[in-house]
């Protein structure tokens, strides 16, 4: 399979960081989920061949971590924490939000393909709970009202 001249630039300057091919797995799959969207059977083959490892040992370490996919997402993946500093601020209030305004449940994906919709432990952002995550975006002292303006601009954005 063929990557983009922008991921190879990427993966050219990144590998030679690492003391072992295997140790650059997770940036390698993080980079090729980014441009391929998920991590399919050929992408995995991909890199399983250019850091020497087998096919399993990808998968192995895709299912470990929750922000890798084999399954493709909605262009904006919506990660809401419930954790217990986003639990006491609001966090479940504002998943059962997105719920209802996305019409889809967790893991679900919208039929547009715009959004897909997460429960997810803490992200690290307590100090501003609640929050949620929309790919590599942070939102810190959500409400229901807050969120709803910011899914409205990913609509917006996502759709022009
Ligand atoms: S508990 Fe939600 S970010 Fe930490």
């Amino acid at each position: 399979m063929k990557f983009s001249d922008e991921f190879e630039a990427r993966f050219a300057e990144m590998a030679p960081h690492y003391p072992t091919k295997r140790s650059a797995l997770v940036p390698t799959l993080l980079y090729a989920q980014d441009e391929v969207g998920y991590l399919s059977d050929e992408v995995i083959a991909e890199i399983a061949g250019r850091l020497e490892l087998t096919e399993l040992d990808v998968r192995n370490v895709i299912s470990y971590y929750s922000m890798l996919t084999t399954k493709p997402r909605g262009k904006y993946n919506v990660q809401v924490c419930t954790n217990i500093a986003c639990m006491l601020r609001g966090g479940e209030e504002i998943l059962e939000h997105c719920k209802k305004k996305l019409g889809i449940g967790h893991k679900g994906t919208t039929p547009d393909g715009l959004f897909s919709l997460e429960e997810v432990e803490c992200i690290g952002a307590c100090s501003w709970a609640a929050a949620a995550q929309v790919n590599y975006d942070y939102h810190e002292n959500l409400t229901p009202e807050k969120m709803d303006r910011i899914l409205d601009e990913y609509r917006k954005k996502g759709t022009q």
